[in-house]
């Protein structure tokens, strides 16, 4: 069951980076183009969004079912990772919440607000994985 966890732990991983880098590029020209944005452009954004959201709810998931089925030392590592956890769960929630919101207005969100949402959610990624790693290691 372990193994099965820190497998989906680790897909979970894969989907996050693909949608902060993915997502951090695509606002990043998004900003740049300014104006109303195509719509392919649009339902691309939302489906990054939305990939991001769910990686970070299975990282969650996978992570509480590891600690139940583990004896994990919540020291400071573990705890720092915690923090950047949190913090990535927050910024792809409120992405997806602006995204949904957006779609329904068919305007996007600020592009200023998402690209500082995602720089919020890459910068905890970045501390949830060394600290992941430092923690266990
Ligand atoms: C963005 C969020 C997260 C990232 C990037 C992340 C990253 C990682 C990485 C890279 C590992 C492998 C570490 C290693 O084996 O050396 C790991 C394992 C683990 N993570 Fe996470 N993690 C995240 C969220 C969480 C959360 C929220 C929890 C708990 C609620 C959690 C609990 C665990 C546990 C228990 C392990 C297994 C350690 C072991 O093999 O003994 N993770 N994580």
């Amino acid at each position: 069951m372990f193994e099965t966890l820190k497998i989906f732990h680790m897909f979970a991983i894969m989907g996050l980076g693909a949608s902060g880098i993915g997502g951090g590029i695509l606002m990043a020209r998004a900003r740049r183009a300014g104006g109303k944005l195509p719509d392919y452009v649009r339902s691309t954004m939302r489906t990054v969004v939305m990939i991001g959201v769910g990686s970070a709810v299975l990282m969650w998931i996978t992570g509480f079912g590891m600690v139940l089925g583990h004896d994990v030392t919540f020291g400071l590592w573990f705890s720092l990772k915690l923090l950047g956890s949190a913090a990535v769960l927050v910024a792809s929630a409120v992405l997806a919440i602006a995204v949904t919101r957006s779609a329904a207005s068919g305007q996007m969100p600020e592009a200023r607000t998402m690209q500082l949402l995602m720089r919020a959610g890459q910068v905890g990624m970045t501390l949830a994985l060394v600290f992941g790693v430092i923690a266990f290691s």
